[in-house]
């Protein structure tokens, strides 16, 4: 049997890279799936690769407000939730002396004042058991220059997975944490650099990786389906790294 059938999953972020990769694996272990992304036509795009099944949600996940607006849709979807995955994230990197209030604000809100404001909107329509993956990075664990605000907002995302697991562990809800590192996806080419310097920071990713190689969408999405099936249903408050070796050698 699939390993997810008849389970309802919300992932933010998912027209794309990681999410879209994940929405696609969940729905071949038979859950149904939504996905939410800021782009229509992204989504639109997102849908004819995987089917008109895929349910597909304008949202912003560094809108605050408009996170009780993403849980009415899923209360009015499907009136249940088992499956989330906190994948949508902002990945500025700037070096100190260039941020500024809007910029660390968004990414803040981003990655961890909406994600926080959502899984607290969604909290009534959680089934028992349920799964929360947050999406995090190895970066937490390393000092990589130009990744301070980025890293601390994935970090304070991160420690949702024991808190909350504390608070909801009772309801049988699971928060864990996914920590991809470097991945290729279409994150890289967002930047819109110069193709010369796009090809320089790549070499210079790779070389951070033991593994050598950069990790494809795949080898996240599969440990995403792990951590949303009921296989790890003894795995709480604690964070997955699949990272090629990079916090730990
Ligand atoms: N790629 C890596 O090397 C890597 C490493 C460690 C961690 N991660 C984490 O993995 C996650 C996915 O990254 P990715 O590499 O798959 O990126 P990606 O290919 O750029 O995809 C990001 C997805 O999230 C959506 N998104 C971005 N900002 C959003 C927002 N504010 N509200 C709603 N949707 C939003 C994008 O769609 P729209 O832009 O159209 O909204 C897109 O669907 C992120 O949390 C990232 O921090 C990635």
């Amino acid at each position: 049997m699939a390993r997810l059938t008849g389970k309802f999953a919300l992932i933010t972020g998912g027209s794309s890279g990681i999410g879209l990769e994940t929405a696609r694996q969940f729905m071949a272990e038979g859950a149904i799936v939504a996905i939410t992304g800021r782009d229509e036509a992204a989504l639109a795009r997102a849908k004819e690769a995987l089917g008109a099944d895929l349910i597909t949600l304008i949202s912003d996940a560094g809108n605050i407000a408009g996170q009780a607006e993403l849980a009415q849709a899923i209360k009015r979807l499907w009136g249940r939730l088992d499956i989330l995955f906190i994948n949508a994230g902002d990945v500025t990197h700037l070096p100190l002396a260039d941020w500024n209030e809007a910029t660390y604000q968004q990414a803040i809100n981003t990655n961890f004042s909406g994600p926080f404001f959502l899984i607290q909107k969604l909290l009534p329509l959680f089934t028992r058991p349920s799964s929360i993956i947050l999406c995090g990075s190895t970066s937490v664990h390393i000092g990589l220059p130009q990744s301070s605000v980025y890293a601390a907002s994935k970090a304070a995302l991160l420690s949702l997975a024991r808190t909350l697991s504390g608070e909801l562990i009772g309801q049988g809800i699971r928060v864990n944490g996914l920590s991809p590192g470097p991945t290729d996806t279409p994150a890289m080419k967002k930047l819109g650099l110069p193709a010369e310097e796009e090809a320089a920071l790549r070499k210079t990713i790779v070389e951070l990786v033991p593994a050598g190689e950069l990790g494809s969408p795949a080898d996240i999405a599969h440990a995403a389906v792990y951590l949303a099936s009921d296989e790890s249903r003894f795995m709480v408050g604690t964070e997955m790294l699949v990272d090629g070796g990079v916090a730990n050698l």
